[in-house]
Parts: structure tokens; sequence; C-alpha cells
């Protein structure tokens, strides 16, 4: 199954990705995460990268069409995917269709996790992550058992940069201009599924497995 995942920053997209893609055995491609892995490295796309994130803004879609076309074309992709926060601009998904294509590939279903914007502030500024294997918690909706510690295997959690109340408000602006026009597209094609992404985690994630095995 080849799925996407839409949603404004904060709406759970990472959380359910995490769920979702032990549910279906199909691999996480975040481009996010792909961005702070190439920073940590400090690689030519992670530097270039970086200028952009550290203000809130979208990278260039050059650069992140060409990250997501080489890993969509590895063979773990073969039997299906999950993208969570690409496309995020029309280019983009132009992109992603003609990447597809020349895979014989489709998209078989859009997931749009719709979280208010009042809500997503909270969220993003208690966000936690873990230093050694990327789980999130957060500091009230999702707590670990020990503070600081990740309960999956003890690592040390930490905030992003880019959760700051500031950079939050910019993400959010970008969203709204540039990601927010492709629920149509997706609409248009009739591959958009709506999510209350404002549900308990376990709950938004029963619900995707419904909407993706059809009973919704
Ligand atoms: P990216 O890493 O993709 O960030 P984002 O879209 O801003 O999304 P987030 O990771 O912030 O939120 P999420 O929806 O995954 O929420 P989460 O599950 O963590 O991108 C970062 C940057 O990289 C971008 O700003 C951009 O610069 C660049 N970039 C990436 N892709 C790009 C692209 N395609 N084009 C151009 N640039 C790109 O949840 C948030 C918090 O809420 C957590 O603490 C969690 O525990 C909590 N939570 C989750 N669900 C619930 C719930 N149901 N109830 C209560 N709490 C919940
Ligand atoms: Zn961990």
């Amino acid at each position: 199954m080849n799925i996407l995942f839409m949603g404004p920053p904060g709406a759970g997209k990472g959380t359910q990705a995490e769920r979702i893609v032990e549910e279906f055995s199909v691999p996480h491609i975040s481009t996010g995460d792909a961005f702070r892995l190439a920073m940590k490295q400090g690689t030519a796309i992670g530097l270039k990268a970086k200028e952009y994130i550290d203000q809130g803004l979208l990278v260039p879609d050059e650069i992140t069409n060409g990250i997501v076309k080489e890993r969509l074309a590895l063979d773990d992709c073969k039997n299906g995917f999950l993208l969570d926060g690409f496309p995020r601009t029309l280019q983009q998904a132009e992109a992603l269709d003609g990447m597809l294509a020349e895979l014989n590939r489709g998209i078989d279903h859009v997931v749009n996790l719709k979280v208010d914007r009042g809500l997503l502030l909270a969220r993003l500024t208690g966000r936690r992550i873990c230093k050694s294997c990327g789980s999130t918690y957060h500091v009230m909706f999702n707590p670990p058992k020990v503070e600081g510690i990740c309960d999956k295997d003890g690592g040390e959690l930490y905030q992003r940069s880019d959760d700051t109340e500031e950079k939050v408000g910019t993400r959010l602006d970008e969203y709204t201009s540039k990601t927010a026009p492709l629920l149509d597209y997706y609409s248009t094609k009739g591959l958009l599924r709506e999510v209350d992404g404002e549900k308990d985690i376990e709950v938004v994630t029963s619900e995707i497995v419904s909407c993706l095995r059809g009973s919704l």
C-alpha cells in the first residue's frame, strides 16, 4: 500500500506513522527526518537545508524532490511506503506523480490529519524526541514513564530547534500558504481521507487503520 500523510506541523504525522508502518509493514519515509539526519552528518544537502529549516521555511523543491526520488527507487519500497511530510507544494505533488509513473506505481490513500491551529502550538512546543531511536513524546499529552528518558531504550530526550514559538508560527504560515492547497489536489483525484487528529493517539491510529482498510 502506498500512503501519504498530510497535515499541518504538529498534527501527529510522525507519531501515527511510527504505528502505521508496523501495522502495514511498509517503510516510513519522512523528508523532515531525512533533512535532520543530513544536518547531523553535515552533508552538502544538510548544510543547505539547515538555512531554511532554521527559519521555519520549506526547503526548495529541487533538493526535496531529489531525496524522495532516490529513496522511492530503493528495493524496500517495492511493496509500499508511507510518505510523511512530502509533498508540501504543488510542484512536489506533480514531481511525485512523475516519479511514481516511472516506477509504474500510484498513490492508494492520502490521509489528512485535521487539528486546529490553536492546539498545534502546544503540541509542538511540548514535543520531545529520543536521541537514539527517534520516538516522539509530549511533556503533557504523551509523557515518558521517567522524565527526559525514552521508554523504549533509555535514550535521552531532546527538543527540536524549530519547535520554538516563533519558528512554529512561520511553519504554520508556510503550511497554510503552500501545503494546504494540496488537499484540493488530492480530493479532486478521489484519494483524500480526512481523520480527526485531535482525538487520543490510540483512537487516531485505529481510525487511520479503518480508513486504510476501507471501512470508513
Ligand atoms: P517535518 O519534520 O516534516 O516537520 P512538520 O511537518 O513541521 O511536522 P512535525 O514533525 O513538526 O509534526 P508531526 O505532524 O509529525 O507531529 P508529531 O507526530 O511529532 O519538517 C521539518 C522541516 O523540514 C520543515 O519545516 C521544512 O523546513 C523541512 N521539510 C520537510 N519536508 C519538506 C518538504 N516536503 N518540502 C520542503 N521542506 C520540507 O506530534 C507533535 C506532538 O504532539 C508530539 O509531541 C506528540 O507526542 C503530540 N501528539 C501527536 N498526536 C497527538 C494526539 N492525538 N494527542 C495529543 N498529543 C499528540
Ligand atoms: Zn528511544
